[in-house]
């Protein structure tokens, strides 16, 4: 069991609030600081410490480090709409970048040194080869992706000039719930809720946007990785930072499922009909997008407990048929 403190931004979100699950049942102290802006306070583990507020407000963060002692910050909260990130990127480089900053400083000026961040495949862009390797190129196809990838290279002059020690995960496609915690974003762009939302009966279809891609089926591949699985690898940074130095790694299953694969596996699970609607293709949606997790497991040990597509919509399942709606 563990003592330290650990300070979760964003866990009143999806992934945060079932990684702040998953420290505090190992016995860390974890004190959520979450704005609410897509969060929900009914999402926060009731054993955490929740601090409303927003990560820019450097007031707020000066008081919370200095009444904490804080070993590490899991950093979370962001804009995370792809589809909303060009033609509105004021806000995303403001919370991605700006407060994310004040967030370092705060933690270089009361001596938290440590820092796990979410970042995510979108750095890629279309990829030239897959399984994608951390040392492909990056080439973000929006304003998402790259101030994901700006960060990246903002916590690499962090640590080679102040030390400050880094672990970033490029998440895959997140997918999957616990018995408690699941994924209720507002707007929701994930393939899985919204495929879900027809057996539930809030939606008559779903939309599939391209079967003309070079795929097995002619819909994109993606690579889905269950949130418990990307709960454990942040436990991993957390215990190995020491041994290991600031790196970048990928989360993802190492196979690819099509968007066609997924609606079958949900019709199983659900036992339920799920009208496909065909839409043209989206700009920047890359056929496949599968990662190579060989160097996280390698360096970090990490073994991923959901391979199967079948048991992460089974647990998705689950929890959206008891919670019909979401945290509302
Ligand atoms: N869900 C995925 O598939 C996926 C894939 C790749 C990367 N990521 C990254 O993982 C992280 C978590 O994603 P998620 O799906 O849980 O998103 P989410 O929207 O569910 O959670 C983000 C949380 O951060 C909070 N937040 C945002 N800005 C804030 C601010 N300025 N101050 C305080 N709180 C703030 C929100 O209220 C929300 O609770 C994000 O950084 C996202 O970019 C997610």
């Amino acid at each position: 069991m563990s003592e330290k403190t650990i300070l979760v931004t964003g866990g009143a979100g999806y992934i945060g609030s079932v990684c702040t699950e998953l420290l505090l049942t190992l016995g860390y102290r974890v004190i959520v600081i979450d704005n609410l802006q897509t969060g929900y306070l009914n999402a926060v583990h009731p054993k955490a410490q929740f601090v409303k507020g927003n990560i820019g407000n450097k007031s707020l963060l000066a008081r919370l480090f200095k009444s904490n002692s804080i070993q590490a910050v899991i950093h979370f909260a962001a804009e995370t709409l792809v589809t909303t990130a060009n033609t509105n990127p004021q806000s995303y480089l403001r919370n991605n970048l700006v407060r994310s900053i004040n967030l370092l400083d705060a933690m270089l000026e009361y001596g938290c040194h440590q820092i796990v961040f979410s970042s995510t495949a979108a750095v890629y862009g279309e990829p030239v080869d897959v399984p994608i390797k951390e040392t492909h190129s990056t080439n973000p196809l929006n304003a998402y992706g790259d101030t994901k990838l700006m960060f990246e290279k903002i916590l690499f002059y962090y640590a080679k000039a102040y030390g400050l020690k880094s672990i970033i995960f490029r998440y895959f496609n997140a997918a999957g719930c616990t018995d408690l915690y699941g994924e209720a974003h507002d707007p929701e762009t994930h393939l899985l809720p919204l495929i879900l939302r027809v057996p539930l009966k809030q939606a008559d279809n779903i939309n599939v946007y391209g079967n003309d891609y070079d795929t097995r089926d002619g819909t994109c591949v993606r690579d889905y990785v269950h949130v418990s699985d990307i709960a454990n690898a942040h436990v991993l940074a957390l215990e190995k930072m020491q041994q290991v130095k600031s790196s970048i790694y990928n989360l993802g299953n190492e196979t690819g499922f099509t968007v066609q694969e997924v609606i079958a596996t949900c019709e199983k699970v659900t036992k339920c009909t799920i009208p496909v609607v065909n839409k043209p293709r989206r700009v920047g949606d890359p056929a496949r997008l599968i990662a190579s997790s060989e160097k996280v497991r390698r360096e970090l040990n990490w073994v991923p407990i959901y391979t199967d597509l079948e048991a992460i919509v089974e647990s998705s399942w689950v929890w959206h048929s008891r919670y019909r709606s979401g945290y509302g």
